[in-house]
């Protein structure tokens, strides 16, 4: 595979402005000489993402995520470095010559182990032993097409096919176990998934991560077995169809959330193609952070049974906590969207989606559900509940309109309603804010480091003085921007995140957040350094006062006093 040397990556992001690739994910304002927006990568609804155009970098004041516009991409579309670099080149219109399908995966090995097994089940599925299963999707009305574009294969009814395949090709054994396809036990190596037939579920990159067995005969067995957990594949984090769909929901603005991957390939054969579904587990917050990157409205189309009611509420508040007001389909007679589709054809299931309803709507009938509205005592519960909900949306006119209903419903006075939902706490909005140490040390390091990543003379100055930094991870922060300066000669934060790890571009995120003014005078830095002696100073006699006190030795003792007394002068110059 080819690399990228680090100036043609440099290149690649000086051919670009950031506030354009930045603004073409969230909306920017100008306010001073920076573009702010809200921040996608903490749960906010403040424009706490600041974009530097002079600077080419980003930084949030809240959660501290920061970097140039290949960090950028990289957090936002869930990409490698390496693909961040080439899809910025892509809009640069710069050709780079790197095997992007051979990326620095972690672990390249379990994605080959996919690629070998899934050629395996694609062939089994076509061969004379896939009848069976064959005959059962196409019974399901599952046709060829479908089949071929939803990758479904067939593992076939030999527990040893697969393995036998995969031990000839010196995989680590780790690696085999770990891919969940192959499993040992006494007797050596055998496939984990047997007679079943397979459903390949791909991540946000299209690659295959995992798989979904389900029996196609009967038996008491699960329906679906699903291939385990690692670092690529984890159930509550898993959005079905993801990569598939993308461009559709982006295009439409519109996501439609299902439960199980059969709904989404059914609601695909009929044209609805902006649809993803989960593994059939509780939405999460980790879903509603991946599905929210795909488009601002979501519609909720789950199973038409209680339970799919019941998901409904959950996942519904789980996007308004996200700030997300999602809308609602309810399929009758307790369907799923697969079955609906089956019994009621094309046209009537694409009435319902596009007909959603409001998720209050959805929310009123639910609450009503176990009410009789004529008993007082329900219709009260009815009222304290309803208004429990009103209170999660953040949206004046839904929730006038709603009160309206609600009114109406129950007789109550709309003045009356009005002031119970004025009266209970707003939602709390939960902001992962990560508090800034704030002591005058603590400050002056961030300081000084603030503008180490702006100026080649405070570089030196702290190179001269050979500041030691009490703070590790500002140490180890300055000490990579004078590596970098040394290096290059020059410094400009954009190259210079470039080359930092995640846990470094934190710490440039978090002394970004002080937000200084650009200007600094030379004093002002001299202040900086002297703090930070003082502190180094201040340690020191405090361990050598308790090394004093644990010491038996008289004349050894006396040779730490005067060590200490020597500090404290040097501690009294210094601040004088
Ligand atoms: P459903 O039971 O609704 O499955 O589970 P389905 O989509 O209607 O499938 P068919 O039509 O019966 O074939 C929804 C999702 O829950 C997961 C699967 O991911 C499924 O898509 N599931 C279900 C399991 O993981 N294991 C099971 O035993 C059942
Ligand atoms: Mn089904």
């Amino acid at each position: 595979m080819k690399t990228l040397t680090a100036e043609q990556i440099n290149e690649i992001r000086n051919s670009v402005d950031i506030v354009d690739i930045v603004s073409k994910y969230i909306p920017l304002t100008k306010k001073g000489k920076n573009y702010f927006g809200v921040c996608p990568f903490h749960e906010d609804n403040d424009p706490s993402l600041s974009v530097s155009p002079d600077k080419q970098i980003f930084s949030c004041f809240s959660c501290h995520t920061a970097g140039n516009v290949f960090s950028f991409i990289k957090e936002y579309e869930h990409v490698s470095f390496i693909e961040a670099v080439k899809m910025v080149a892509d809009i640069a219109g710069i050709n780079v010559d790197i095997d992007i399908n051979k990326k620095e995966f972690k672990n390249n090995d379990i994605y080959k182990i996919y690629e070998i097994g899934q050629k395996f089940y694609l062939n089994n599925i076509n061969t004379q032993l896939g009848k069976p299963a064959k005959d059962y999707l196409h019974q399901r009305g599952i046709t060829d097409n479908l089949i071929k574009e939803f990758e479904i294969g067939l593992a076939i009814k030999n527990s040893k096919a697969l393995s036998n395949l995969l031990e000839k090709k010196e995989f680590k054994e780790k690696d085999l176990i770990d891919s969940g396809l192959i499993v040992k036990d006494e007797n050596g190596f055998h496939d984990f998934f047997y007679d079943r037939i397979m459903f390949p579920l791909h991540d946000i990159n299209n690659k295959v991560i995992g798989y979904s067995g389900r029996i196609y005969y009967k038996s008491d067995a699960p329906k679906y077995i699903n291939s385990k957990e690692h670092v690529l594949f984890k159930k509550g984090e898993f959005i079905y169809n993801y990569a598939k769909a993308k461009n559709e929901c982006r295009s439409k603005n519109t996501v439609i959330i299902m439960e199980g991957f059969l709904d989404v390939i059914r609601a695909y054969s009929v044209g609805v193609t902006n649809v993803v579904a989960t593994l059939g587990t509780a939405f999460t917050k980790e879903h509603a952070n991946i599905i929210r990157r795909l488009a601002s409205n979501v519609i909720i189309c789950f199973d038409g049974d209680k339970a799919g009611a019941k998901a409904t509420m959950a996942c519904s508040d789980i996007l308004l906590n996200f700030n997300i007001i999602p809308k609602v389909v309810r399929l009758e007679d307790n369907l799923d969207p697969d079955e609906y589709i089956l019994k009621y054809g094309k046209e009537k299931f694409l009435d319902k989606i596009n007909n959603p309803i409001s998720v209050m709507d959805f929310k009123l009938n639910y609450l009503k559900n176990d009410k009789n509205m004529t008993q007082t005592v329900d219709k009260a519960k009815y009222v304290s509940e309803a208004i429990e909900q009103l209170n999660k949306i953040d949206d004046d006119i839904l929730k006038e309109v709603t009160l309206k209903k609600i009114s109406k419903e129950t007789d109550l006075d709309i003045e009356f309603l009005k002031d119970k939902l004025n009266k209970k706490e707003t939602k709390e909005i939960i902001k992962p804010i990560k508090k800034v140490k704030t002591n005058k040390y603590i400050i002056a390091e961030m300081s000084l480091l603030y503008y180490m990543l702006r100026s080649e003379d405070v570089i030196k100055m702290f190179d001269n003085r050979t500041v030691y930094f009490p703070t590790k991870e500002y140490r180890l922060l300055a000490h990579e921007i004078n590596y970098f300066y040394k290096n290059n000669g020059y410094i400009n934060e954009a190259d210079f995140m470039t080359d930092l790890d995640d846990d470094m571009i934190k710490v440039v995120g978090e002394v970004e957040s002080l937000d200084l003014k650009e200007e600094y005078t030379n004093n002002l830095i001299i202040d900086y350094i002297n703090a930070i002696e003082e502190k180094n100073i201040t340690d020191e006699i405090n361990r050598l006062t308790k090394l004093m006190l644990e010491e038996t030795d008289e004349i050894k003792k006396i040779a730490i006093a005067q060590k200490i007394i020597d500090l404290k002068v040097r501690g009294e110059k210094n601040v004088g």
